[in-house]
């Protein structure tokens, strides 16, 4: 028999030889799946399964499970499937955020429910990969990610087309007038042209990245694309490699580390990554009890050349970086700063998992001492607007709005947005400064990607495209442009934010890190005492629970009942 726990005390083991009416149940009702007593003796190793016909980055997951349950069953485990929610981006309204810590809790509890010693969770489109490590972190069972890669390029009358940098882009255009109905339809159907998730630096690649240098996943992870053999042979891999992870009691907090969290950020910095992770990396330090404030996003980010050259900050794609060298070949080159003792799932350190890596083209993924920018692509500003931080992505914005100051225009949420934005009659000019409220965790609700503004109609006809936009709501990593974030405390729970006013003056200093409403003190203290928070938008159910617990943004978002972690012990099965 198998000492799966390294001590001969596995959950499955105990689960399968409790005496009495319990073994017999749990070794009977396994038998009607067509297991034996063989199986049994096994380590039982979960297979978290996002796969869902409405996740489109996760149609090849049934692949997948079948080349991990290869791995577990080579390796002498005993693989069992099992189902978590799926977040797929593209169909979810208001937005994913909202059931991010959902999928989390889910996460978590399966994995304390069923006794399995170790699992391998697959996963993929944004939000379902920071679920997954936050469940996995607080569970704390042996545990390898394994994503299901990242789009092939799409392509389209000699362009190569990005999701979703160039849907924006070319709606913009569409919008403008400089593309007809049939040439936005061509877009539509030579955009996304394989399985997989977005295959610009968007939050999907971004995240699925950051697990090679956090050392939760095995090497590779990151940029193999989707459609690639060896992404199945990566799944394979990590069905092996998760039986001695089991055997070894190596669980997520002897990998997740403070240590390993700050490689993460600095990968972050070097692949001009999503200001998603920005929300978060913070939300997992939370579940381990790490303290990760925006301020060492920031001083990482000062010190850390960009070197990926990738969409949005760059000009290349997810398929142009494997080729490159991979995230390996940008770990390597970053090893002056990162922790490279730190420990992974692959039994080494995070500096031998790269050590045999290198760069291919010296263009995609730039030299540590030739980068595409000597500074990381993140910046944490500051101020009377944004008392707790806001994030500005500057090496996705225009260099010339990097010190703007302008008349804001407000909208006092989504729908007056949506209102207004293309209305003839908006008085707005191409300095001014446009303001979006109540969009924040409590006012989205769930903090929705529409941080990046569409530019007003009229100022498009003038040959606009970028503007500086401020906001308390995220945007997709897969947007440019000059675009202020996470503004925080939010609007709708009495932030600064919810006191702007149309004509007010703002001031953006990114390189002086400040964000500043020229507005007296005495003003704005008359604005507040007259300030009504927003009604609720829930009054019951799921959304209820959000509105009375999401932490905002620079925690991650998290809830206040799901902070830190309650390790999974062996299992005390009941007496029948
Ligand atoms: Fe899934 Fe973009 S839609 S990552």
């Amino acid at each position: 028999m198998t000492d799966n726990a390294g001590n001969g005390e596995g959950r499955g083991r105990a689960f399968f030889s409790e005496p009495d009416t319990a073994g017999l149940m749990h070794r009977a009702f396994t038998r009607a799946l067509g297991f034996d007593r063989a199986d049994m003796d096994r380590p039982m190793i979960g297979i978290l399964n996002t796969f869902s016909e409405m996740n489109n980055c996760h149609a090849h997951f049934p692949e997948l499970v079948d080349a991990v349950k290869r791995g577990v069953w080579q390796a002498g485990g005993f693989p069992l499937e099992f189902p978590t929610i799926s977040l797929g981006e593209i169909y979810l309204t208001p937005t994913s955020m909202l059931w991010r810590n959902l999928a989390a809790m889910d996460t978590e509890e399966m994995i304390r429910g069923n006794p399995m010693d170790g699992v391998v969770a697959l996963c993929g489109c944004d939000k379902t990969t920071p679920a997954a490590l936050m469940g996995i972190a607080s569970a704390d069972v042996p545990a390898i990610l394994v994503s299901g890669g990242p789009m092939l390029n799409g392509h389209w009358r000699g362009q190569t087309l990005g999701a979703c940098t160039d849907c924006r882009r070319l709606t913009t255009e569409y919008r403008a007038g400089n593309l007809d109905d049939g040439e936005y339809m061509e877009v539509e159907e030579n955009l996304v042209r394989s399985r997989g998730h977005c295959m610009v630096m968007g939050t999907a690649s971004t995240m699925n990245s950051l697990t090679e240098a956090l050392g939760i996943s095995l090497p590779g992870n990151g940029a193999v694309p989707a459609a690639d053999s060896r992404r199945i042979l990566l799944a394979e891999n990590a069905g092996r490699r998760i039986v001695e992870l089991a055997a070894e009691g190596v669980r997520p907090s002897r990998i997740l580390t403070r240590e390993a969290l700050e490689n993460a950020v600095t990968l972050l910095c070097a692949l001009g990554g999503s200001t998603n992770a920005v929300v978060h990396l913070p939300a997992l330090a939370g579940r381990l009890g790490i303290d990760l404030p925006l301020d060492l996003f920031d001083q990482i980010s000062r010190r850390t050349p960009l070197l990926a050259n990738v969409r949005p900050s760059g000009a290349y794609q997810m398929e142009d970086l494997f080729y490159a060298g991979g995230i390996s070949a940008v770990l390597r080159e970053l090893l002056p700063l990162l922790h490279g003792d730190a420990a992974t799932v692959t039994g080494k350190t995070l500096a031998e998992n790269v050590a045999a890596s290198g760069i291919v083209d010296a263009d995609v993924i730039r030299a540590h001492d030739s980068p595409l920018k000597a500074e990381g692509g993140l910046a944490i500003v500051r101020g009377n607007l944004a008392p707790s931080g806001a994030v500005i992505k500057h090496a996705a914005a225009s260099p010339e709005l990097m010190r703007h100051r302008g008349r804001a225009l407000v909208f006092n949420g989504i729908a007056d947005l949506q209102a207004r934005i293309d209305d003839p009659a908006l008085d707005v000019e191409p300095g001014d400064i446009m303001v979006l409220q109540n969009a924040g965790p409590v006012g989205g609700p769930g903090m929705p990607e529409v941080g990046n503004l569409p530019i007003p109609r009229n100022l498009l006809r003038q040959g606009v495209r970028d503007m500086v936009r401020i906001s308390d709501a995220r945007m997709s990593g897969t947007a440019f442009g000059t675009i202020v974030l996470h503004v925080a405390p939010e609007a709708a729970v009495g932030g600064p934010l919810a006191l702007v006013r149309s004509g007010d003056e703002i001031e953006l200093d990114v390189p002086g890190r400040r964000l500043h409403l020229n507005v007296s003190e005495e003003e704005l203290s008359r604005r507040r005492a007259v300030w009504r928070p927003p009604e609720p938008v829930y009054g019951r159910g799921y959304g209820r629970l959000f509105l009375e617990h999401v932490l905002q943004a620079p925690q991650g978002l998290d809830f206040d009942f799901l902070l830190g972690r309650d390790p999974v012990e062996t299992m005390a099965q009941p007496k029948y």
